[in-house]
């Protein structure tokens, strides 16, 4: 795992730029989180997904510093002929530690089906590196009543691809598809429901995975991070819209630190 601190149940938040930055306004953001986190002393641990050509860049910049960082989506092959795409082992060569697989808007732009995420997933494992595994419901799923039999069938379709050894080394992020980039957040309680319905999932594939860590996301503020991450299955946050702005993202960092560590 990425981290700053050696206590391994600090939360964790990990911002999702998606498809935003340019090397100057990226320098910027890089060089206020880094020193922000730093100076929150605290016992958070903290990262950022970028566009992958900026993934030099962040090394660079983040190297040695408090934040891990990664990319936002890998192929399913580790090399060969596949135009476009970029390998896990690439990705391992800029110091990255994580890599995100399955958001939901590769699952519904790219047509990404749920045994694809699983592959990749593999091929994040194998090149050393640990997959943010991204599940969630459409409205229309949550309001027919299907929002657990949603998130356990696209969890379901990696671990089974996965010995108990890697499905422990995973992260999962819960991120309902009506929360994100709305400004909607799911509320604690909702949340929380879910979370729990996916722990219990992951301890039916053994004992030590039952505590992988588990993010939620979908317009996450500085305003809601507090009261959603003091759930007692919230182990921290993936974040989009607010990770773009340094203040904003500190703020929440700083909510993940004054709520501890999961219960
Ligand atoms: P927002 O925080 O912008 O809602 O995005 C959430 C997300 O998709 C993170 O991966």
């Amino acid at each position: 795992m990425p981290t700053q601190s050696a206590n391994a149940r600090a939360k964790l938040v990990v911002g999702n730029w998606k498809m935003h930055g340019r090397l100057a306004e990226n320098a910027a953001l890089l060089q206020a989180v880094a020193q922000g986190v730093g100076e929150l002393n605290a016992d958070v641990r903290v990262g950022v997904c970028v566009p992958s050509p900026y993934l030099a860049q962040t090394q660079s910049l983040l190297e040695g510093g408090p934040v891990a960082w990664g990319a936002q989506d890998v192929s399913a092959f580790s090399h060969g002929a596949y135009t476009g795409e970029v390998a896990a082992g690439m990705v391992a060569e800029f110091g990255a530690t994580l890599v995100i697989v399955g958001h939901s808007e590769r699952r519904a732009y790219h047509r990404e089906s749920a045994e694809l995420v699983g592959i990749k997933t593999q091929r994040v494992l194998e090149a050393g590196l640990t997959p943010i595994v991204c599940v969630g419901e459409t409205l229309e799923e949550r309001e027919a009543g299907l929002t657990e039999q949603v998130v356990a069938d696209q969890l379901d379709e990696v671990l089974v691809k996965l010995s108990v050894e890697d499905a422990a080394r995973i992260v999962v992020a819960y991120e309902p598809v009506w929360a994100i980039g709305t400004g909607k957040s799911a509320s604690s309680d909702q949340a929380q429901a879910v979370h729990a319905f996916l722990r219990s999932r992951l301890a039916a594939k053994g004992a030590a995975v039952a505590s992988v860590p588990l993010l939620y996301g979908g317009s996450v503020k500085p305003d809601n991070a507090e009261e959603l991450f003091s759930q007692s299955d919230i182990d921290g946050g993936l974040i989009g819209g607010a990770s773009l702005k340094a203040q904003d993202f500190l703020a929440i960092c700083k909510a993940a630190a004054a709520t501890g560590v999961a219960g």
